[in-house]
């Protein structure tokens, strides 16, 4: 290149000493060059830092403190109407080539996505400041973390950031002066013009969320919430991370991870994928009921996983959050004590209520208060017909702040894995819980994984498409390779004689005649819980069926639920027309895949037809 002038940075911008990185710096400049912010800040994590932002938000009317005698250091976000969930259609793979993406993914050739977003972010942060977001998805320093820094116009996601990652000076010092770190750019794409007034939540009507996965960077325009714009979560942790475990062996998944512990004193680990608003949240705190005292669970994860096999040949996973973004409504005390014990203080709240004692409420958090005001700002009455709070409103708050926190929920080697579960949303077919019986048919019932969309995605609700391995928005690479990656790291533990994990397909959401779920959940899926646990250790039997073993009524601990043998039947019955219908969608999914579909997943359906014909 002739012209080799080196980007400047803003006049008024210093580069602080600890920043020791010259390509960090270097890119730090050129994306300024770029996106003409007024400022730049280079964000050091602390808690001044964070108060200091908070307050600047308060001011600019982004933020609602709420009353600190009901919730300390907590504040209330309302989102522009437009901006309030990830925009799968708006969300792009951008590899070299086509097929790489695969046909699930949106795609564009990475030169011509390149030149389009160079010109969205041409002067994109005019009149705002850019943060220079250091953060850690993985414990500080372990070999398996990664280092990102998200360069953004939104204060709101330097907050986010520094409760949902280790963010701050020390990734620094981690990263040295030549260490790796996957770049990511964020705008919420509304500059400003010299004097122009600040709208509470800036966004643009055009979204791009761009991946290029062989180049390992990320580009964010247009929104500022949640997985559309905290880099680290979906976009570094599940598609970046899942074309770095492909091509390094192991694995990025969106998985819970918990800890159980039986009343002998006995622990096993469980991962468990259910798509967004699936009860990840939920599974992962959960409290089980009185009759089982004795059993405890403890959380690793909430949401994503990282696994790798061990030097023993067992597979080990990481949470490489720091934090819950999670789903309010529906979250109570009756259903998730621990997670509203969790958000008891220092939380941020995202599109919830705000009652008239300053504190926040949701739909099925308790009785409803006469009066609130909406996500919108409106006034609110239980009679005004319509929900106080957004579907999709979340919270985010720091791990540590959950009373029933793993122990080694931080431990950079990761739990050793007994069991995958995976489960959708499914009102009908689907039971209860059912036992695969090998790998093989695992990765076959988690590829085939169907479930009801929900609020957590823009666009329509409530049906049931494909989303294997609750990965579909966030596989980085072709779904069919992904499955081949599955199916080969099953071999490679089986060939050094490892203990495999079970794999087990879960359905907390059949609903009866009126509509309403036959099966209790939350705090009574420990009930199922165990049933799996015993599978693993050898004292818990099933019936074999069609799609793999299943537990009769009298293999289930019942004490203390009153849950009679019929309504058992109601949500665990294989009802024949249901599955004729259920495989068929399996091979729609198989022919959209069918240029990398692995061979092994249609003998499965094979099999599985003869089984439903004999
Ligand atoms: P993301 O954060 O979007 O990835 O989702 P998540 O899987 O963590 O979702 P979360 O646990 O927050 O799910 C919230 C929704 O699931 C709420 O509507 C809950 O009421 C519902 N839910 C959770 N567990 C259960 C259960 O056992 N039974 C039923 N019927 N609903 C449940
Ligand atoms: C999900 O949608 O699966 C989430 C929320 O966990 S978000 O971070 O917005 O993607
Ligand atoms: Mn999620």
């Amino acid at each position: 290149m002739s012209n080799t002038v080196s980007p400047s940075l803003p006049l008024n911008t210093d580069v602080p000493e600890w920043v020791r990185h010259p390509g960090l710096k270097t890119w730090v400049a050129q994306i300024a060059q770029l996106t003409k912010p007024d400022s730049i800040v280079w964000c050091d994590g602390t808690e001044a830092e964070y108060d200091r932002l908070c307050e600047q938000m308060v001011q600019a009317g982004t933020l609602r403190r709420l009353n600190p005698a009901k919730r300390p250091n907590s504040y209330l976000a309302w989102s522009d109407p437009d901006d309030v969930a990830r925009v799968e259609d708006r969300t792009f793979i951008c590899s070299e080539k086509e097929i790489d993406a695969g046909p699930t993914n949106n795609w564009m050739a990475p030169a011509a996505m390149r030149e389009q977003l160079n010109g969205l972010f041409a002067g994109c942060m005019r009149g705002r400041t850019m943060y220079v977001i250091p953060f850690s998805m993985g414990p500080l320093g372990s070999p398996i973390a990664q280092i990102g820094i998200e360069l953004s116009d939104s204060p709101y996601v330097v907050a986010n950031m520094r409760l949902m990652t280790r963010m701050g000076r020390k990734v620094y010092d981690v990263l040295g002066s030549d260490g790796e770190f996957v770049p990511c750019v964020h705008s919420v794409g509304r500059p400003l013009a010299p004097g122009q007034a600040d709208v509470p939540w800036p966004c643009n009507r055009t979204k791009y969320i761009v991946h290029y996965p062989e180049t390992r960077e990320i580009w964010s325009y247009g929104s500022g919430y949640g997985g559309n714009a905290l880099l680290g979560k979906k976009c570094l942790a599940l598609r970046i991370a899942s074309v770095m475990g492909r091509d390094e062996g192991w694995m990025a998944e969106h998985m819970l991870i918990l800890g159980v512990t039986s009343p002998e004193g006995k622990k096993m680990h469980v991962a468990a994928a259910f798509p967004s608003a699936c009860g990840k949240t939920n599974f992962a705190m959960l409290i089980p009921p009185e009759s089982l005292s004795g059993w405890s669970v403890t959380t690793i994860g909430d949401d994503i996983a990282w696994i790798k096999p061990g030097a023993d040949g067992r597979l080990y996973a990481i949470n490489p959050e720091a934090g819950y973004f999670g789903v309010a409504p529906g979250t109570s005390k009756k259903t998730n004590f621990n997670c509203m014990a969790s958000l008891r203080q220092n939380a941020l709240f995202t599109n919830v209520a705000l009652t008239d004692d300053g504190d926040v409420w949701w739909e099925g958090m308790g009785p409803a208060p006469a009066h609130c005001l909406d996500w919108h700002g409106k006034d609110w009455t239980p009679d005004s017909g319509r929900k106080a709070a957004h579907p999709n409103a979340r919270f985010t708050v720091a791990a540590e702040q959950n009373p029933a926190i793993d122990p080694e929920w931080d431990n950079p080697d990761g739990v050793a894995i007994d069991a995958f579960i995976f489960g959708g949303r499914r009102s009908d077919t689907i039971p209860l819980v059912t036992e695969a019986r090998s790998w093989q048919e695992g990765v076959y019932m988690a590829a085939t994984l169907g479930s009801q969309t929900t609020a957590a995605a823009a666009g329509v609700q409530g049906v049931v498409r494909r989303d294997p391995f609750a990965m579909l928005p966030f596989c980085g690479y072709n779904m069919g390779d992904y499955f081949g990656h599955w199916l080969k790291l099953g071999e490679q533990l089986q060939m050094v004689g490892a203990v495999l994990p079970r794999f087990f397909c879960v359905n907390w959401f059949r609903t009866d005649a009126q509509g309403k779920f036959i099966w209790p959940g939350f705090g009574e899926n420990m009930r199922v819980l165990k049933w799996m646990l015993g599978r693993i250790d050898g004292s818990a039997h099933g019936e074999e069926n069609l799609f793999g073993i299943s537990p009769r009524y009298q293999d289930i601990s019942w004490d203390g639920l009153d849950f009679p043998a019929d309504k058992f039947e109601a949500a665990t019955r294989i009802d024949t027309d249901g599955w004729r219908q259920e495989l068929d969608a399996h091979t729609e999914l198989f022919e959209r895949l069918a240029e990398r579909l692995p061979g092994a997943l249609p003998v499965i359906q094979q099999r599985l037809l003869e089984r439903l014909d004999t």
